[in-house]
């Protein structure tokens, strides 16, 4: 069969790795793709948000599966069009997707299924918003209710910063993703996140994961799409997964099915936990970036059926459910992210990276490419902010995170810049 990857990221590329080992596999296409995507299969310039030619790339080479992996395009209803044109998608339809796109339509969801999350109100008006406020206690947590690149979220510590924040926020500080806020009570924790494959009714939970989200060591310094992940993550044990399958994504799954929404593709839960248990932070519509990576490494059998199941459903429960052994045979993996120097401000372009494929070859690594190019010339050069993923699996989790250093110090980037401390939480136990 021939599947199309949408996305041109390191989670995209992960995927793509995965895949294309599946011996049900012929050819893996991906849209906008990248050079790294180009050494899988063919890639298309269709951009991964613009919905309309998507949809016309999907008529003329009708793959037999289609896997989105960034929210923007599900967020404008990509799946509904090519579901609705017989195609299967991994991927939820727009409405169900709106669990990322609007945070106060999740948190109205939570609220209606009776999920556990932070107490909250939606605001489109300054003085309400303040008002609220007031009845909170510091930390303040402020979030623009729409799509906004990961930066939406503003956490500070007086009422006056709070108040002022609301008033920005709802002026535009995020264009149209902050006419409306979401303004919750502060969670204190630790933080996991956890992915659920779904074909809307029947479910399987993937090994928990913890990112890494500050630019510097030690979690300082300023919030990035994330530097480095791992899995299993063990501040989530047995007990704390079945409470986040009960409590969490058996109601939110149930509840969207039942309201005529059923969620195909993967649940993002990113979690808080609470000395009161797993408290839902956010949802996301998609696999993590960089989470995905390492995921894909940790799995050692074929995805390509549970990604198929997801989106066609109606599998019967134990048909489904025997997909589980398959993806719980996990190793422990990790991933190093290598970011250009200057993000998440500015950085530079174009600059030279050497040592890659060396680094590749060390044992159970894979690097995959989140924002490469190559020159005019033929080297390795940098596109993006994060970069490269340098990415290992292991027997053990500390192998795992030796493997990926190891793989890190043989790459020659004098512009890059990484965390050295991937998976503290996890060693420090
Ligand atoms: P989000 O984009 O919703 O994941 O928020 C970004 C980050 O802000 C999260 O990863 C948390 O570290 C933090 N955060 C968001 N909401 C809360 C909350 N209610 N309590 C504590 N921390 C939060
Ligand atoms: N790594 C965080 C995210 O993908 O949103």
């Amino acid at each position: 069969m021939n599947i199309l990857i949408i996305g041109s990221g390191g989670r995209e590329h992960a995927l793509a790795w995965k895949i294309a080992q599946s011996p049900l596999v012929d050819t893996v296409w991906s849209t906008p793709g990248s050079a790294a995507l180009d050494q899988i299969g063919p890639c298309f310039d269709v951009a991964a948000d613009d919905v309309e030619n998507l949809e016309k790339l999907v008529l003329q080479i009708e793959p037999d599966l289609v896997v989105v992996g960034p929210e923007a395009p599900l967020a404008e209803g990509l799946g509904d069009r090519l579901r609705a044109r017989g195609f299967d998608v991994f991927g939820p339809n727009k409405e169900p997707a709106q669990l990322e796109a609007s945070k106060g339509f999740a948190k109205d969801m939570m609220a209606q299924f009776g999920v556990p999350t932070a107490a909250y109100g939606r605001f489109t008006e300054a003085e309400a918003a303040k008002a609220f406020l007031t009845t909170l206690e510091a930390p303040y947590v402020l979030k623009a209710d729409g799509l906004a690149a990961g930066k939406g979220v503003v956490i500070v510590d007086t009422l006056d910063q709070a108040q002022a924040e609301a008033d920005a926020m709802l002026s535009g500080k995020f264009g149209d993703a902050s006419t409306e806020l979401v303004i919750e009570e502060f969670m204190p924790g630790e933080e996991a996140s956890v992915f659920v494959l779904t074909d809307g009714v029947n479910r399987l939970t993937l090994p928990a994961c913890q990112d890494h989200k500050r630019l510097k060591d030690g979690d300082e310094g300023p919030n990035t799409g994330g530097m480095g992940a791992y899995c299993p993550a063990p501040v989530m044990t047995p007990e704390l997964m079945a409470q986040v399958d009960e409590n969490i994504a058996a109601p939110m799954l149930e509840g969207l099915a039942d309201a005529g929404h059923p969620y195909k593709g993967v649940l993002y839960i990113g979690l808080m936990i609470t000395s009161e248990g797993p408290k839902v932070v956010e949802f996301n519509v998609r696999f993590g970036d960089p989470e995905c990576q390492i995921l894909m490494a940790a799995l050692q059998d074929d995805i390509v059926p549970a990604l198929l199941a997801c989106a066609t459903g109606g599998m019967p429960a134990r048909d489904f459910e025997s997909l589980m052994p398959a993806l719980s045979a996990a190793k422990p993996a990790a991933t190093i992210v290598l970011a250009t120097s200057g993000y998440p401000g500015s950085y530079e372009k174009g600059s030279v990276i050497k040592g890659v494929k060396e680094a590749g070859q060390g044992e159970g690594v894979t690097i995959f490419h989140a924002g490469t190019g190559v020159s005019d010339d033929g080297e390795l050069v940098a596109t993006g902010g994060r970069v490269l993923n340098v990415t290992a699996e292991g027997d053990t989790l500390e192998q795992a995170i030796e493997r990926a250093y190891a793989a890190v110090d043989t790459i020659d980037w004098p512009k890059g810049v990484h965390r050295r401390d991937i998976g503290w939480r996890a060693l420090k136990r």
